[in-house]
């Protein structure tokens, strides 16, 4: 029987931060106190003009590769999940193999599940893994929110920052991911949302993120709570042997609520929304490669990564590291 494990993790956030303050230096009428207070961030990165989401990913990827002692050649798949590609086509994952010098054949391919966009590839590579067609897969969440946001918005503005993570999924013969979910419900759709689209050379709709916040924090605690206890539940893992929670850093209060809900301990919760913002799909694998590197994840320990976004969407993957 055939499992993967994560070989390796990797992550990449664009230039300086940029705190709350200057963002109201910059004219948005918002002030620290009330992002903070309100969402635990502090501070985000943002891409300077023309900076890509592919180049975030390659950049995460390539860290990624040095983690697990491998090279672009050892690939024989790689999965992006995005919601701001480069391009209509040709896909992130492919601007990504090219770059990065993987094998001409191996597959690639951008996957859209918005936030929990990480953790759907997590889980679609974990099944290409155990059914023995792949045995090397670079997952990657990469993201440029701040090319569909509107800075006259100051209730969306504000949450969001850009960044990427990836980690390389290796078949192996001990289980490293342990359960996958993944979920969505379409009639959730208007909550979250950017309507707009390219047709006939013109933009038509709105190429902005618009959100119900209220609808979005009520829907993400019930689901991100389910989905967690339903991996358990998949894997029989009792609470008390899970070592680390890494839910979607979307914001500080959704995250206390999830930990809340399931019994598991603040200081067991990995954050990295107070200095990341919300970096969308790749907010999951940037918090990990966060903790890997600083030394709270170790080898053998049980990780929970959960993601929920736009769709509605939600997944989670029960690993042990
Ligand atoms: N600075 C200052 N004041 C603001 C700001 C801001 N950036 N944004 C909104 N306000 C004001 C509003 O205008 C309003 O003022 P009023 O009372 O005078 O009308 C007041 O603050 C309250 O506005 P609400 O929108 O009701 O604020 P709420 O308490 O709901 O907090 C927030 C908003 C933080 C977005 C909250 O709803 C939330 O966290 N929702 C979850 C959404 C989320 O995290 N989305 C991320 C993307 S989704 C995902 O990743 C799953």
């Amino acid at each position: 029987m055939m499992f993967s494990r994560i070989a390796g993790t990797g992550g990449f956030v664009p230039g300086a931060p940029v705190t709350n303050q200057d963002l109201v230096d910059r004219g948005i009428d918002t002030s620290d106190e009330w992002v903070s207070e309100r969402t635990g961030i502090r501070c985000r990165h943002l891409v300077s003009d023309g900076m890509s989401t592919s180049q975030l990913a390659i950049e995460a990827a390539r860290r990624a590769l040095e983690s697990a002692g491998l090279k672009a050649a050892d690939l024989d798949m790689v999965i992006v999940a995005t919601t701001t590609p480069d391009m209509v086509f040709p896909s992130t994952a492919c601007l990504v193999q090219g770059a990065l010098g993987m094998p001409v054949g191996a597959a690639a391919f951008d996957l859209q599940a918005v936030c929990s966009g990480f953790v759907y590839a997590l889980t679609v590579a974990d099944k290409f893994i155990r059914s023995g067609s792949h045995r090397r897969v670079l997952v990657i969440g990469a993201e440029t929110l701040s090319r569909i946001l509107d800075w006259t918005d100051r209730g969306t503005c504000v949450l969001f920052g850009d960044g990427a993570g990836a980690v390389i999924l290796e078949a192996d013969e001990t289980p490293g991911i342990l359960a996958t979910a993944m979920h969505a419900d379409g009639s959730q759709a208007g909550i979250l949302s950017v309507s707009g689209q390219v047709s006939g050379g013109n933009l038509i709709g709105c190429p902005f993120i618009r959100m119900d916040g209220q609808a979005v924090f009520k829907y993400a605690v019930r689901v991100l709570s389910e989905v967690a206890q339903e991996v358990l539940d998949q894997a029989v893992l009792p609470l008390v042997q899970l070592d680390w929670l890494i839910p979607h850093q979307a914001n500080i209060r959704i995250m206390q609520a999830t930990a809340k809900k399931l019994g598991v301990l603040p200081e067991r919760v990995v954050v990295t929304v107070d200095r990341h913002g919300n970096t969308s799909a790749a907010s999951v694998p940037l918090a990990l490669d966060v903790a890997v590197r600083d030394g709270r994840i170790k080898r053998g320990q049980t990780v929970l990564v959960e993601g929920v976004g736009g769709g509605f969407t939600w997944g989670a993957a029960l690993l042990r590291y």
